[in-house]
């Protein structure tokens, strides 16, 4: 049985749907502190099959080691965490006590029962401000915001471990920015704070829940003045997780690996793009650079094709068609 972290959340819950469509029985966990009960319904209706959850905090050894008693856990998926990079800089310890105890407190409890194979959840930000595009992996790695400094610090544990202990099988996803929502409309990203990501704000705009989207500045060195990133389709990214547990093998291993697209699109294209699909105008207004924001950031997605024949497939077109179907069924 697979346990995921986290899988009520957006990127969760999608990746649970992959692994059920791929036959895996999993188990979920998850506080419901930024996600809702019903995505675990969604996920039954979505797939027509069944799974247990259990509602717990993974900071709660007592909880875990119930949940590692009672189930046969072969391998973790680690999505639980906090990921507002604002939120964080306005309390950082609220991120190291979630994200780094919390992990702390997994990695205790699988080591307890012998369960040695992690998929985790890292983020590009562990790039900070990245010198050279496309992104690769060897890139040196710095952090910028307690929520990226967590991400790294995890990613710096999760290497101390493998290299006092080979067999266990490690896989660190570094995530570019994640957006659109199942195609079927029933799940998507549903943030319970004000969203400060792109793609939710255009969405709400499209919708009429915001009156206008703040453009962090249009003076940026890219082709339109306005900041480039990897946006990339949640489902693109579900599979990236099904080829990273299909790597793991008896020997043991950790790799690190990109999953993006590869190709950057700026804000005013993004923009352009759900105009089309939804055919609303979104309203903005250009304000200030956002403090520790780059210009651009894109991955190079070659080694993740490479080391485990994972690509991302769905275009910018199809991120914003499944992001404007989730909003108008979300209400
Ligand atoms: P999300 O908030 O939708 O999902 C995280 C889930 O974890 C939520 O359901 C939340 O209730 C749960 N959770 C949080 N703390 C918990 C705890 N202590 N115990 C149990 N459950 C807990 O976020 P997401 O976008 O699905 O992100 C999943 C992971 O991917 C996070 O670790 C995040 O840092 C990482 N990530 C996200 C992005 C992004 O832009 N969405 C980018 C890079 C990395
Ligand atoms: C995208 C672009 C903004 C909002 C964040 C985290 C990162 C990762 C993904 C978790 C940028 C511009 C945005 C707005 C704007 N998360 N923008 N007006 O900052 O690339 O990455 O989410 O790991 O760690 O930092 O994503 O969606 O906030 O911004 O102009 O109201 O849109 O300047 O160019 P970001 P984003």
């Amino acid at each position: 049985m697979i346990l995921i972290t986290g899988g009520a959340g957006y990127i969760g819950s999608h990746t649970a749907i992959a692994l059920l469509e791929e036959n895996n029985d999993i188990l979920i966990v998850d506080n419901l502190e930024n996600s809702s009960i019903k995505s675990i319904d969604r996920i039954k209706e979505i797939t027509g099959k069944s799974f247990k959850f259990h509602k717990g905090d993974i900071r709660n050894e007592d909880f875990l080691l119930s949940i590692f008693q009672n189930y046969e856990i072969k391998a973790v998926m680690h999505f639980a965490g906090l990921k507002s990079v604002g939120e964080s800089n306005c309390y950082p310890m609220k991120y190291f006590d979630n994200n780094v105890i919390g992990f702390l407190s997994l990695i205790k409890v699988m080591q307890k029962f012998d369960c040695k194979k992690i998929v985790f959840s890292s983020s590009a930000t562990v790039y900070g401000n990245p010198t050279e595009l496309p992104v690769k992996e060897s890139a040196q790695l710095s952090s910028i915001n307690p929520y990226g400094r967590s991400k790294l610090i995890i990613e710096q544990i999760l290497e101390d471990i493998y290299n006092s202990d080979k067999s266990w099988n490690i896989s660190i996803l570094r995530y570019f920015n994640p957006v659109g929502a199942h195609e079927s409309g029933l799940i998507g990203e549903d943030p319970k704070n004000v969203p400060t990501n792109l793609f939710p704000i255009v969405s709400k705009v499209a919708s009429g829940e915001l009156t206008s989207l703040e453009i962090y500045g249009n003076d940026y060195a890219t082709h339109d003045g306005t900041g480039v990133r990897d946006y990339i389709h949640v489902t693109d990214l579900a599979k990236g997780h099904i080829c990273a547990l299909s790597k793991f093998n008896s020997d043991g291993s950790i790799f690190s690996l990109n999953l993006g697209t590869g190709k950057g699109y700026s804000v005013l294209d993004v923009i352009k793009e759900f105009e089309a699909v939804s055919g609303k105008k979104i309203a903005y207004n250009i304000v200030d650079k956002r403090i520790g924001d780059s210009a651009s950031c894109y991955a190079d997605p070659a080694y993740a094709k490479k080391y485990m024949n994972w690509s991302s497939k769905f275009s910018l077109r199809k991120m914003c068609e499944d992001q404007w179907r989730w909003q108008q069924s979300n209400k």
